[in-house]
């Protein structure tokens, strides 16, 4: 019920004129009209002008004075007001309602002010003012009409009015009956039976309690509400009644007139089984006949809607009545016509209810009332039930269409909103989206929603599968509201398709240098997929962790470093060492859907440097497969050489070669050093891992050999290379402190001046090598291996064939020589070379075979004996080599003519 509590009255001046206030449009929304047939007028409120106004009526009675009607007016003068589904709104008045001019008993006019406002505290209000006139007569003797809201019973009385009489005084009479003695002071009275004393009241006490009394020319009525103080509910024959019984009387001089004003409505007796209404009316209505022997019905029939059906009209709507004699039920099957369906949400859930409102007419006799005609109204309303929606699926996979339809609805829901995967959109704007929604009408009125939405729309879910299958998954959250109370709800469809259409991402790799590097190409499934390495989400920016990314959108590239954490290594051969780099993409669920890696061969040479000096700088790296294996534990042969740093991935050393374990070994081009990076698990006396290092110090460009490490199965990396060198150096006089620098060649000398000649080796600071003289001689040019030639110093022995013998001269510590050892010294007298017998004027130049020896090894090998040796082959006597060969030259020695060229010792030797 939708009108307001206000109590105002309002002083109508003027001349009552319909149409004064009216406003033209609202007023051809009003309609009136009677209904004879039940003694009420209607007035009917059309929806479509009504919906979202604040309506208040009020009575407009015969001096103009204009009434206010609230709930609890309504119930005592007879109003009622109902809303139906669609907001249209009723209001229905009694015949005889308070505010009726009644002309005759037979002519009832209700005037009825209409005020419409658009706000609920009715400011600018427009005001309508009605008027309906309908006739009803003859009336029964007694009427009794049960309303929605109120009961009322009008009886015919035979005594005066109650306002001819109202200032009579009390008298003596008021004795003779107890109810009227105690209330004396009034002489209508009104008393109600109640089950364990009677309640008199003063009309005015009556009136105060809730109920309606008058008088009219030739009746009385007495309205109640159902749920009245002096109200009783009762069973009869199944079904509730509320029931007031109460006498109307009055003192007239002499006498006490009564008239029985019992009333009873009943409150239930409709039960909703196998989808029909069934309704009980108790034929004998006890309360009502008290004190009769007998009754007769003289009329039964029933309406829907204020409309009497006729029985053609009963059974071709397969209504039902039945009667057993005590009780009469009325079937009617729900979803007739004449009723309609609602919609409604309760707790989240679309459901409906089937409304219908129906009244039911009984006419009876009985010897003690004579003719009773008792009306019921029943707005009656099924309870909720739930509507289950049913989503079709007509997705067509060839058109990459989704195809999606809901329903069905009853024409007060409509769809307000939709959440398209994640986004909320109204229907106007899905629409001008793209998404095609239409609203489907069936024949039965009912509607359902269409959306159709393509695969490749963003808010469409695309899920890889295996392969190139994929699938596409639309959800759909529409929200719908039932109006006009706007109750919204939800209802979710989720549909999935496959298809095969994925193109997968696609990497290629690289190496350079120093980084590896993947390019990863996006396919059409991966957007959401993260791109992992060992477990580290790859992110942009790049973070710290040595890494850089890049994305352009359609493809991404990573570069890592060689050495990195998030690569990984592997011996693949003896002297490669294999790195990966491993990157997987991952879904939002953080599934590996797919890993990519580029691998690159690096020669592990690149793990060693070997300093001149014999400082040896060796990277082992952690191998993939051991990973218990902890680099910082690594130790060198010399388990007391730790790392100089360590990482979790490798470890590196720096040692010098006369230290940590190293062996000295001697090629006949190079000399080797060689170690083993080694791990040893806890408590093992094997090692885990051994990486075998080396490092090659050759004189020159001499070629090397590689190093044969086929048959070791444990890692290796390629030996590293250093350099040593020899020098020959002209000294200044015999204490070789001082020589020529590079600039004074060549040198000036006299015949037969002596010359001090020093051999070193450059850059080692091993000091247990020796270098050696094998063989030293002398020519005219810078090659070695030109004639005429001059033996100096022959397989390690001074020349002392000729008179002018070469002369050793010891070598001792001091701040220019380091190592003794890498050094020797010679003496030979300037000399020059005959040519026929002319003296060559010109240059010479010094030229020495050496060996570099370990000097701790010198007495197993007599090649590196200290002493001459004459007559002994220093090659291919041992498979192994334990010395190192190397040539040196001295820079050119001018012979200058300012003595005598001749010389016997020149001339002695000649040119071959
Ligand atoms: C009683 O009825 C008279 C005449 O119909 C009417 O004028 C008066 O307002 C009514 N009084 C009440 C309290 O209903
Ligand atoms: C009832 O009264 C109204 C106004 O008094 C009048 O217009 C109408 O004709 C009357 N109808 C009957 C049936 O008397
Ligand atoms: C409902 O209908 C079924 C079949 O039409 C019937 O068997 C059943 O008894 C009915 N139930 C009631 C309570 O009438
Ligand atoms: C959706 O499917 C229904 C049922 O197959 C069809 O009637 C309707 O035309 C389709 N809508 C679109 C837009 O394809
Ligand atoms: C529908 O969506 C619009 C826009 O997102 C929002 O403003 C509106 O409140 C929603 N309506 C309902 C009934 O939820
Ligand atoms: C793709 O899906 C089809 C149909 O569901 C299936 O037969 C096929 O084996 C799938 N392909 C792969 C690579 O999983
Ligand atoms: C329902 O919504 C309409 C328009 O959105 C509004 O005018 C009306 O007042 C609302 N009704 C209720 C009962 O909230
Ligand atoms: C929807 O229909 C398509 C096409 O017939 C079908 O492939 C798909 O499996 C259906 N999806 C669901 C969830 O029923």
């Amino acid at each position: 019920m939708a009108f307001n509590l206000l109590l105002r009255v309002h002083v109508l001046l003027g001349v009552l004129a319909p149409e004064v206030w009216t406003h033209t449009t609202a007023a051809d929304f009003i309609t009136l009209d009677c209904v004879p047939a039940l003694s009420l007028a209607r007035i009917y409120l059309d929806a479509k002008h009504f919906l979202d106004k604040h309506v208040r009526f009020s009575a407009v009675d015969q001096y103009g004075r204009v009434l206010e009607i609230n709930e609890a007016l309504a119930v005592q003068c007879g109003y009622t007001i109902s809303t139906d589904f669609r907001g249209n709104i009723e209001f229905r008045a009694s015949l005889i309602s308070c505010y009726s001019q009644i002309v005759d008993d037979k002519n009832f006019t209700i005037t009825v002010q209409i005020d419409v406002s658009t706000t609920p505290d009715m400011r600018e209000v427009s005001s309508y003012v009605r008027a309906l006139s309908c006739s009803y007569f003859p009336w029964s003797p007694r009427e009794i009409l049960c309303e929605t809201n109120y009961m009322e019973v009008s009886v015919r009385r035979e005594i005066p009015g109650i306002k001819d009489y109202i200032q009579d005084q009390p008298d003596d009479w008021t004795d003779v009956l107890p109810e009227a003695a105690s209330v004396a002071a009034s002489i209508w009275q009104v008393v109600f039976h109640l089950p364990s004393a009677k309640r008199a009241m003063l009309v005015s006490e009556a009136q105060n309690a809730g109920y309606g009394i008058n008088t009219t020319d030739s009746r009385i009525l007495l309205r109640a509400p159902f749920n009245a103080s002096e109200a009783r509910e009762t069973n009869i024959s199944g079904v509730t009644f509320s029931v007031v019984r109460s006498s109307t009387f009055y003192k007239q001089r002499w006498m006490i007139l009564l008239v029985d004003t019992a009333v009873a409505c009943p409150v239930d007796g409709i039960e909703y089984i196998n989808n029909t209404i069934i309704w009980s009316i108790p034929k004998s209505i006890t309360p009502l006949q008290a004190g009769a022997r007998y009754f007769n019905d003289s009329r039964v029939v029933m309406g829907v809607n204020f409309q009497e059906l006729t029985s053609t009209d009963i059974s071709k709507r397969q209504y039902n009545l039945s009667d057993d004699g005590k009780v009469i039920a009325v079937q009617i099957p729900i979803g007739d016509e004449g009723g309609y369906f609602k919609s409604h949400v309760t707790k989240g859930e679309y459901g409906t209810t089937y409304s219908i409102n129906v009244f039911f007419e009984h006419q009876w006799n009985d010897n003690r009332w004579g003719a009773t005609k008792h009306t019921i109204i029943k707005e009656m309303t099924t309870p909720f039930k739930h509507h289950p929606l049913i989503i079709t699926n007509n997705t067509i996979p060839s058109k990459k269409l989704f195809n999606v339809t809901i329903g069905t609805f009853l024409q007060d829901t409509k769809l307000v909103n939709l959440t398209i995967g994640s986004e909320i959109l109204t229907v106007t704007d899905a629409n001008e989206q793209g998404y095609n929604i239409s609203e489907m009408k069936h024949p039965n009125g009912s509607t359902s929603y269409t959306v159709t939405v393509p695969f490749d729309d963003p808010n469409v879910k695309k899920k890889h599968d295996t392969g190139v299958n994929r699938t596409y998954t639309l959800s759909i959250t529409y929200k719908f509201q039932v109006i006009p109370q706007n109750q919204t709800f939800t209802a979710t469809a989720i549909i999935s398709c496959p298809l095969p259409d994925a193109v997968l991402p696609d990497a290629i790799g690289y190496c350079d240098n120093d980084h590896l590097y993947l390019t990863v190409t996006r396919g059409n499934i991966d957007e959401d997929w993260i791109p992992y390495i060992s477990n580290i989400q790859l992110t942009m920016p790049s973070q710290s962790s040595g890494y850089t990314l890049q994305d352009n959108g359609t493809s991404f590239r990573v570069k890592v470093p060689r050495f990195s954490s998030l690569v990984s290594y592997e011996s693949l051969r003896s002297s490669d060492l294999m790195i990966t780099l491993p990157l997987d993409m991952k879904d939002s669920d953080g599934l590996t859907k797919r890993s990519f890696s580029i691998s690159c061969s690096y020669s592990s040479q690149d793990l060693i440097a070997c300093l001149p000096n014999g400082t040896v700088v060796v990277t082992a790296v952690k191998l993939a497969g051991m990973p218990d294996m902890d680099p910082s534990q690594f130790v060198l042969r010399d388990k007391n050489c730790r790392p100089t740093a360590a990482t979790e991935e490798r470890a590196t050393f720096i040692f010098n070669v006369d230290t940590c374990g190293t062996i000295r070994k001697f090629d006949q081009m190079a000399m080797i050093y060689e170690n083993d990076v080694l791990y040893f698990r806890p408590g093992m006396a094997n090692p885990a891992y051994q990486l075998k290092c080396s490092c090659w110090y050759t004189i020159n460009e001499t070629i090397v050999f590689q190093y044969g490490f086929e048959n070791n199965s444990a890692p290796t990396i390629q030996p590293g290379f250093g350099p040593l060198a020899l020098v020959m150096r002209v000294c200044k006089d015999w204490t070789y402190s001082d020589f020529y620098e590079n600039t004074e060649y060549p040198i000036a000398r006299y015949l037969k001046d002596p010359l001090y000649l020093e051999v070193e080796l450059l850059y080692s600071e091993d000091p247990e090598i020796e270098l050696f003289l094998e063989n030293c001689w002398s020519t005219a040019s810078s090659d070695p291996s030109s004639s005429p030639q001059w033996d100096v110093v022959i397989n390690s022995c001074e020349n002392t064939k000729d008179t002018h013998e070469t002369i050793f001269h010891p070598v001792t510590d001091n701040l220019r020589i380091k190592f003794s050892n890498h050094v020797k010294r010679f003496e030979v007298k300037m000399f020059t070379f005959m040519h026929d017998t002319n003296a060559l004027l010109g240059q010479v130049y010094f030229h020495c075979s050496v060996v570099i020896c370990d000097s701790r090894d010198r007495t197993s090998d007599k090649h590196c004996a200290r002493k001459c040796i004459p007559d002994k082959q220093r090659f291919g006597r041992s498979a192994e080599f334990h010395y190192l060969h190397g040539h040196v030259s001295s820079g050119a020695i001018l012979l200058v003519a300012d003595k005598t060229v001749q010389d016997e010792r020149v001339t002695k030797y000649k040119a071959d």
